[in-house]
């Protein structure tokens, strides 16, 4: 059960990445980069991600948009498009003691361990609907496709998951596509996903093109489901009000990086990297619906040609030279399950304590504040 350890500044990530006794890993991920080739060179839309995920936890994925996110959950079951290329790292995956390379996998041992043990609900996945097939056989295709040709058992199975997403599995089996609300179809999506028992569920922006009641209840459902089944999910996610509610743990990404990970408590309570602290601070309320929430000063990198040192440099508050312009930092322990990759995390602690009276005291950030205390730990 031992993942490979590297040497060097991962030494630091260790530690909170991958706590004793906090229970079973069932995805390992080391050093992961990814690239685009463009015309004006590499985009370099994954670097060094590094992560475990833990049997029954939800990891979100936040950041703001083109930083990564959807790149690095597409690595995770290699259905990257063709000019992208994985540039280094490790996905080791954990089923009952057993290792797998994931990346070492041959073509045909892919599509299977997508479905089985890892499956994916991609972003826009209403769209993923064959139009012209009823539900029932869009169920009854994805077990075909994985040798499983027991109709009676795979329509006990579509009927037991359609209930426990709180669908009427005898209209909705039968229905077309069309017929569903974006809701139902989301739902239906989910149900699909964990047809052949994955231990991993990933949503990227499941609930996007849904209005916002819809996408409450979908995200209930999907706790529910995750409790009852004990699934892990990776879910990403610019919003960060439904981070808080749904995760366990939240990873923020910048310019393709994991630059803080923890608990989802710490992540919005006790921030230690700039960027965090001032996504925190940005942060609207779970009432308002506004829900694009990325909204600090300046712009993402270019990712062909990134900064030089910490690549959050040139929008940082607390940047410092010359460390910061030449140095990029690895991620530190900055507490219990909690690594952040900032040289001055110590000094966004005195800020971010000192500021945390006003900021529970505005309505808004405690808001966001309580849900994050109050999501049920299951990792
Ligand atoms: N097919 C592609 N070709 C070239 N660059 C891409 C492609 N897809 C994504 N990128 C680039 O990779 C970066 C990360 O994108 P993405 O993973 O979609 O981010 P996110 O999901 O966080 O919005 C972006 O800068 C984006 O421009
Ligand atoms: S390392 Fe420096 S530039 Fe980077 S986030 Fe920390 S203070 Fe800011
Ligand atoms: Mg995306």
């Amino acid at each position: 059960m031992e993942p490979k350890v590297r040497m060097g500044q991962q030494a630091a990530v260790y530690s909170h990445a991958r706590p004793s006794g906090e229970g079973e890993i069932v995805l390992s991920v080391r050093d992961l980069a990814v690239e685009y080739k463009a015309k004006r060179g590499a985009v370099k839309a994954v670097r060094s991600a590094t992560f475990d995920l833990y049997k029954g936890e939800s990891l979100a994925l936040i950041g703001e948009s083109g930083s990564g996110k959807t790149t690095l959950a597409l690595a995770l079951v290699r259905l990257l498009v063709r000019m992208a290329r994985i540039s280094d790292g490790e996905v080791l995956y954990y089923r009952d003691g057993k290792a797998t390379d994931v990346l070492a996998l041959n073509n045909q041992q892919m599509r299977s361990f997508r479905w089985q043990e890892c499956a994916m609900v991609f972003q826009a996945a209403q769209n993923s609907f064959n139009p012209v097939l009823r539900i029932a056989e869009q169920f009854a295709d994805t077990a075909r496709a994985h040798a499983l040709n027991d109709r009676a058992e795979i329509d006990r199975r579509a009927r037991d998951l359609l209930r426990r997403v709180q669908l009427d599995p005898e209209r909705v089996l039968r229905s077309y596509p069309h017929e569903l609300s974006g809701g139902m179809r989301q739902r239906v999506l989910i149900a699909l996903a964990l047809l052949l028992n994955p231990q991993i569920v990933i949503l990227d922006e499941p609930t996007t093109a849904l209005d916002i009641l819809t996408q409450r209840n979908v995200i209930d459902v999907l706790n529910n489901l995750r409790k009852q089944l004990n699934f892990s999910v990776i879910f990403v996610s610019h919003d960060l009000a439904m981070a808080a509610e749904l995760a366990d743990r939240v990873a923020t990404m910048y310019a393709g990086r994991i630059i803080e990970i923890g608990d989802v408590f710490d992540i919005f309570q006790n921030p230690r990297h700039p960027y965090t602290y001032g996504l925190m601070k940005a942060a609207p309320t779970l009432h308002d619906n506004v829900h694009e929430t990325f909204s600090i000063a300046g712009s993402p990198p270019d990712l062909i040609d990134l900064p030089s040192g910490c690549k959050f440099h040139p929008r940082c508050e607390f940047c410092k030279e010359p460390q910061c312009t030449t140095e990029d930092p690895p991620l530190f322990d900055v507490g219990p399950r909690h690594g952040a990759a900032c040289w001055y995390w110590q000094e966004v602690k005195q800020a971010a304590e000192a500021d945390k009276a006003d900021r529970l005291a505005q309505p808004d950030i405690a808001d966001v504040a309580a849900t994050a205390g109050t999501t049920e730990k299951v990792g």
